[in-house]
């Protein structure tokens, strides 16, 4: 059963291998909009939200110091609706052929400089493109509060047991331009290879990044082409400007479920074992909403080795070419598309691509593929949901 899974998946045919209950579609649940804050904030922090929502909205101009080179003017252009896309982000990855051997490379492309829209250059042979869509924004806040030492234990019950299993936690060097409260995370947790530990970093890396929107957390922007000047040179937004944008996305909620059957065939599959279901916030946060809450996120925010089949061959920090952090699983349902370049459009397409040489999710694919098909149809609708 296992291998027809896996063959509709390397086909690129979503459909299910065998005759199985049709799956409720992917519905929103009623009119609960993605763009929601945390129930619990205060009138300032939901003053402070506001604020932030429309700077994520907004498109940047030259005037405030986009550029000299840059991907795109909003953060909306690429987390639509907090979701994922419409646009990526593209990296360099230098390729030997052989495909058990990629090398780092990793230069993120910035097709946009300021004046003009410059058409991409094809990449110079024996050099891939690899697509990165963004991972969607809401509930980071709970992400960002989970003690360290919930991550390490994660690390010591998967190294305990015996189904391949084996995150680890990301141990990222400390950018000393971000001043971080006490009690801040210090294991890397956001971007796909989890390369950064707190949201404050994470934004101010995005501006410079994405946008060429430096800040004082993060002062200096890569150079534009030789003709380009930057058209506000210094220090482009202000500390507040950063910060607002991080209680934005720190007081998101998770979207609320519709309470759906499956979960136990979440766990007895294996998929829990990294997409942890639930953790328990610091108990010392200063926001008093994010404080000792159990949150339903779905992730163990660890580093796993997805395989040959998943590899992008792009070395961030400590975490390899064949490493991914383990998504959230936080309002999955308005995703269009899923896994880190968008590969899959299905929960299924998404489940068959976790299986290839040296996954450690294969022990959990092949106990999918050994499901009845309709407890397949039931986690699967389980998955879709979230
Ligand atoms: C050009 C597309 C693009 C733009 C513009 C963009 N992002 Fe992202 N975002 C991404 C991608 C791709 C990732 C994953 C990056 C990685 O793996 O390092 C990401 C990751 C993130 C994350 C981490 C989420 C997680 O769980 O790992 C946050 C938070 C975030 N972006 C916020 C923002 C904010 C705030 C802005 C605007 C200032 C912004 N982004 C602009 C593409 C974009
Ligand atoms: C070994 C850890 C591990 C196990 C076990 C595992 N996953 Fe994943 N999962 C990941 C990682 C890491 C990714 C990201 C891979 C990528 O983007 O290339 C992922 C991605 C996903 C995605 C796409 C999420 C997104 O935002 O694009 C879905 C859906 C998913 N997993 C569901 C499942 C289900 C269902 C199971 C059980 C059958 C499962 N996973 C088992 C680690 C795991």
């Amino acid at each position: 059963m296992i291998a027809l899974v896996l063959a509709a998946g390397a086909l690129g045919c979503e459909d299910p291998p065998v005759a199985a209950p049709e799956p409720p579609p992917l519905t929103l649940v009623g009119d609960d909009p993605s763009d929601a804050p945390i129930d619990a904030v205060t009138p300032a922090e939901l003053e402070r939200f506001a604020q932030g929502d429309a700077r994520f909205e907004l498109p940047f101009r030259e005037a405030q110091g986009l550029g000299p080179r840059y991907i795109q003017r909003s953060c909306v252009s690429c987390h639509e609706d907090d979701a994922r896309g419409p646009s990526v982000v593209r990296r360099l990855a230098v390729t030997s052929g052989d495909p058990h051997e990629i090398l780092p490379f990793g230069d993120v492309v910035r097709p946009r400089a300021i004046g003009e829209a410059r058409p991409l250059l094809p990449p110079p042979s024996g050099v891939r493109e690899e697509a990165r869509l963004a991972p969607p924004v809401f509930g980071r806040g709970y992400l960002e509060a989970i003690p360290d030492e919930t991550l390490l234990r994660y690390e010591r019950e998967q190294a305990a047991g015996d189904d391949g299993v084996r995150g680890r936690a990301h141990r990222v060097a400390r950018s000393s331009a971000v001043a971080l409260a006490d009690g801040a995370p210090t294991l890397g947790r956001f971007g796909l290879k989890g390369r950064l530990a707190t949201l404050d970093e994470f934004v101010a890396d995005a501006l410079v990044g994405d946008m060429g929107l430096t800040s004082p957390h993060r002062p200096s922007e890569p150079p534009g082409p030789d003709d380009v000047e930057d058209a506000r040179p210094g220090v482009d937004l202000t500390r507040d400007d950063v910060e607002r944008l991080v209680d934005y996305v720190r007081l998101l909620a998770i979207p609320r479920r519709e309470p759906r059957p499956g979960a136990e065939l979440f766990v007895m599959v294996g998929c829990a074992r990294c997409h942890v279901p639930r953790a328990r916030t610091r108990t010392d946060h200063p926001v008093e909403a994010l404080r000792d809450v159990e949150a339903a996120v779905y992730t163990d925010l660890l580093l796993h080795d997805m395989g040959l089949g998943l590899a992008d061959g792009i070395v961030e920090g400590d975490a390899s070419g064949r490493e991914w952090r383990t998504p959230a699983l936080i309002g999955l349902r308005f995703q269009r598309r899923l896994l880190h370049d968008g590969r899959a459009e299905t929960v299924l397409g998404a489940i068959a691509a976790h299986a290839s040489e040296g996954s450690e999710a294969n022990v959990s694919v092949e106990r999918f593929g050994r499901l009845s098909p309709t407890d397949r149809a039931t986690l699967v609708a389980f998955v879709e949901g979230l």
